[in-house]
């Protein structure tokens, strides 16, 4: 585990879904919010399609990560190639808080070495259709601290803040 690397990710409750067709399955104004307030002042690090995604590129206020594995370079980020150079770069800059923050395969393979996830947990009465997940969190590794009230918004399903840590 690597104390100062974190996710973020907004998912469905049921089924972890994250995306389709390369967007997010909900753009809801509060958590756009808070994923703002959160990240600002800090490192995000994201898979290159994610990066796209983005309609601003870079995120202001932030320095941006993005990985491939090609030799793309992208304009006002830094690019790595490996999820070894993000954790040696995160273990050499011990006091910057790093928040990986998609998608998909991403999330997959910094499972393993984050110390805390910020969750947006959107209700899920019916299974959504999606093409992207976000991984399992196992109550034996993980111990919810946060949680916030449910924003119920007019047009969209519910959604709260949830943080856990990864149990010592
Ligand atoms: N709900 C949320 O909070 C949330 C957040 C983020 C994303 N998403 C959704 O997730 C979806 C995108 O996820 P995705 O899995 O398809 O793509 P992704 O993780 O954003 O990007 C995948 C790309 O990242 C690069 N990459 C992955 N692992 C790497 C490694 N170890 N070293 C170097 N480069 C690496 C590769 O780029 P190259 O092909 O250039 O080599 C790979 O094709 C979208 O639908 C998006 O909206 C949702």
């Amino acid at each position: 585990m690597i104390n100062n690397i974190y996710m973020m990710v907004a998912m469905t409750k049921k089924s972890n879904s994250i995306g389709l067709n390369g967007d997010m399955l909900y753009h809801l104004k509060e958590d756009l919010k808070y994923f703002k307030e959160t990240t600002s002042g800090h490192t995000i690090v994201c898979g290159r399609k994610t990066y796209f995604s983005f309609p601003k590129r870079p995120l202001p206020n932030r320095k941006n990560i993005v990985l491939t594995r090609s030799k793309s370079i992208f304009d006002g980020a830094i690019t790595m190639n490996s999820k070894e150079e993000v954790v040696k770069y995160a273990q050499n800059n011990p006091n910057e808080i790093i928040f990986i923050v998609g998608g998909d395969n991403i999330y997959k393979q910094f499972m393993d070495v984050s110390s805390k996830l910020y969750i947006t947990e959107i209700e899920e009465n019916e299974k959504v259709v999606a093409d992207t997940f976000f991984p399992q969190i196992p109550d034996k590794e993980w111990k919810l601290i946060q949680k916030s009230d449910y924003i119920t918004p007019e047009n969209a399903p519910k959604y709260r803040f949830l943080v856990y840590e990864r149990k010592k």
